[in-house]
């Protein structure tokens, strides 16, 4: 008897219209506003070369400013709950607590490079707005810098034994993935701006 079995799965969450379409568009018009008026995440932006505004170093404080990101805050808490359920975590007692969230608004021409998120358990993007044509976020397997002698995959292989594998968000689509997981946000090539709120959950 032959088996072949498929051990230690990389879960990666998606959700789509998590909120009401009223509220996604009372989210993004805060965004747009503190990415003209937050002066401190400006600066910071074209300081450290960042394509367009993020709040991520300015404002920490987003859900408590801004009734509107607390709605949010609390559509994702809900899935973050059945996303750690789905991964089968002991958590003792504990959930996972939204502990920092922050606005990127990204124009044309904007793109992340690879990166992980330290010192979280969960994290996240929530999609606001996403111009026609606008990139994908793409997560990369996590035992790549083990695969050195490794065979390349071919191209018409499953997803699941894909070293890289994109996902096109909507406005209203909540991705979740553990904060260990490396991903990426390629150029985006639309016109208009790609609005996002990114996340970090720590079990509380
Ligand atoms: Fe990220």
């Amino acid at each position: 008897m032959t088996e072949i079995k498929d051990l230690f799965p990389t879960r990666i969450y998606r959700a789509d219209g998590i909120i009401p379409p009223k509220l996604n568009g009372e989210v993004e018009a805060v965004s747009m506003s503190l990415a003209v008026d937050d002066r401190a995440g400006l600066k910071w932006s074209e300081a450290h070369g960042y394509p367009g505004y993020t709040s991520y170093a300015s404002l920490n404080d987003l859900p408590w400013r801004f009734p509107e990101f607390k709605s949010l805050v609390k559509a994702i808490d809900k899935h973050a709950l059945a996303f750690a359920r789905e991964l089968h975590w002991d958590m003792r007692g504990t959930k996972p607590v939204c502990d920092s969230l922050w606005v990127n608004v990204m124009p044309e021409g904007g793109s992340h490079t690879s990166h992980i998120h330290p010192n979280s358990v969960l994290s996240g993007t929530y999609y606001v707005a996403v111009p026609e044509g606008a990139g994908p976020i793409v997560y990369e397997d996590p035992r790549l810098a083990m695969l050195m002698a490794a065979p390349p995959r071919k191209k018409t292989a499953p997803e699941a034994f894909k070293s890289h594998v994109s996902f096109t968000p909507q406005v209203g689509t909540l991705m979740l993935w553990e904060s260990w997981l490396r991903h990426e946000v390629p150029l985006n090539r639309a016109e208009g701006n790609r609005i996002s709120v990114s996340f970090n959950y720590c079990l509380g």
